[in-house]
């Protein structure tokens, strides 16, 4: 068996062939494929559909095929089209003319549908537990840093006083919603296409629901022709990387910046940067960039494969091979900047002088001095105006908030007295005391809480 010619004269032209084989990429799929296709031949033969001897033998030959595959030993051949196509070939190669029933009650629409389900909730299961190392670096760095004050920033301008903990962990919630919507995109994956044939469904008894037990799928599809056309769990894997993907971007962004001399907030391990050709002192955050510029791909991927669906009418379309190189793309990418992204992050220096001195600069404290108006009540738009109007003069004067003298104060508000002197960075901190705020007991549960999500994790792991 070359290609399946039985309806044509003549075999296909060498650029045809060129042009649709897709074994240059599918080839990713030759271990679930086996695994499918073992499952596949167990129910034909529990339904009397082959015998148990003929089964034997498939399974025998799909299994070596299988070690052939991990020992880099399988010869993949372009003109046999794809990875199906290559592991059908090679079993018949092996196991003679019985080889040949396996593809009974089956055709590629509904098994490759199969494999690129398999194939995606292992890579979900992976992608997770990368995030989870990921969470483990940031709650690591978080734990060595809930004494250290950075500025808060808004349109990258100086706000408010914050713990550089509670700052990193704002991270640790975003890959919080990654992981839910990757566990979110597994649901909808787990879902066992094959038995849906062509698109129509096949003509014997085959027994659906013990093919998606021995593969590990929660439930079988209920509708043959939207199985063999569904791309959605792949789509939704791209849409969750991308979204990652964002998150890692923006953490780039300001690991960029921080490691600028204009900010100096961190200095990132030699082991981390690279150097310039021309330039003796640089050490450039290559690898936040490349992070960062590596976000368009993935983006790409997910509004590559939305073009390509949008215009299929059902059910199966040569188009959708198109599904493979984007996503396959999307995961390597998403993966490999998470794994690089915590051995960064591990071994960054913070330079916490730095970043303690900056916080105290720069009128961050004003939003504690309306508030501190407000409290003896003044109503907090006026105590805004007038401490808006007090900063003004501070920086006209040359002066910080705490170097003005009372009297200075109290020109702005007769409300002013010797307790102001109190609000201090380590003040505006402690007063922001409820869930969520950057309080040092806030930001401590929220550690807490976070090794407990990890914990709690790594026991189910465990467990397998
Ligand atoms: N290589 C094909 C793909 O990835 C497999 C399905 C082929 N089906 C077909 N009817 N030609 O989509």
């Amino acid at each position: 068996m070359s290609q399946i010619r039985g309806r044509f004269n003549k075999s296909a032209d060498k650029s045809v062939q060129e042009y649709t084989q897709s074994i240059d990429f599918d080839f990713r799929l030759g271990a679930v494929d086996i695994l499918a296709s073992i499952a596949h031949a167990k129910m034909l033969a529990k339904q009397g559909i082959i015998s148990r001897k003929e089964m034997k033998q498939i399974v025998g030959g799909l299994e070596s095929i299988a070690e052939e595959i991990e020992q880099d030993k399988f010869d993949f051949k372009p003109e046999l089209e794809d990875i199906h196509m290559n592991i059908e070939a090679r079993l018949i190669e092996k196991i003679g003319d019985v080889g040949r029933k396996l593809h009974t009650a089956r055709s590629r629409n509904d098994q490759v549908a199969t494999d690129m389900r398999l194939f995606l909730m292992g890579a979900i299961l992976i992608t997770i537990s990368a995030i989870r190392e990921l969470e483990n670096a940031i709650i690591e760095i978080a734990g060595k840093h809930l004494n250290t004050v950075i500025p808060g920033y808004t349109h990258l301008q100086r706000a408010q006083p914050v713990l550089l903990a509670h700052h990193l962990l704002a991270y640790f919630e975003m890959l919080e919603r990654d992981i839910n919507r990757f566990w979110d995109c597994m649901d909808r994956t787990s879902i066992l296409p094959l038995g849906s044939g062509a698109l129509a469904g096949v003509a014997y008894q085959i027994d659906r629901e013990f093919v998606a037990k021995e593969l590990g799928f929660d439930e079988v599809s209920q509708n043959s022709i939207d199985a063999v056309s569904d791309r959605d769990f792949i789509l939704e894997y791209e849409f969750a990387a991308a979204l990652c993907m964002m998150h890692l971007s923006r953490l780039s962004e300001e690991v960029i910046l921080w490691s600028s001399a204009e900010f100096d907030f961190i200095e990132l391990d030699d082991a981390f940067t690279t150097g310039s050709s021309i330039m003796p002192q640089k050490k450039n955050p290559d690898v936040a960039e490349l992070a960062r510029g590596k976000t368009g791909r993935v983006y790409g991927n997910l509004v590559a494969l939305l073009t390509t669906m949008k215009g299929l009418p059902l059910a199966y379309n040569r188009d959708m091979q198109e599904d493979k190189e984007g996503l396959f793309d999307s995961i390597g990418t998403l993966l490999s900047t998470l794994d690089v992204f915590t051995g960064m992050l591990k071994s960054l220096h913070v330079k916490t002088d730095k970043t303690e001195s900056v916080a105290k600069q720069g009128y961050m404290l004003a939003t504690d001095i309306a508030d501190y108006l407000a409290k003896k009540g003044e109503p907090f738009r006026s105590a805004h105006e007038k401490t808006g109007k007090l900063v003004r003069y501070a920086i006209e004067k040359d002066k910080a908030l705490n170097q003005l003298t009372i009297k200075e104060y109290q020109k702005f508000s007769s409300l002013f007295d010797k307790d102001v002197y109190n609000i201090t960075v380590a003040s505006s901190i402690a007063a922001r005391d409820h869930i969520g705020g950057t309080a040092k007991s806030q930001v401590a549960k929220q550690i807490a809480r976070a090794e407990e999500i990890l914990k709690d994790y790594y026991a189910e792991e465990s467990k397998g």
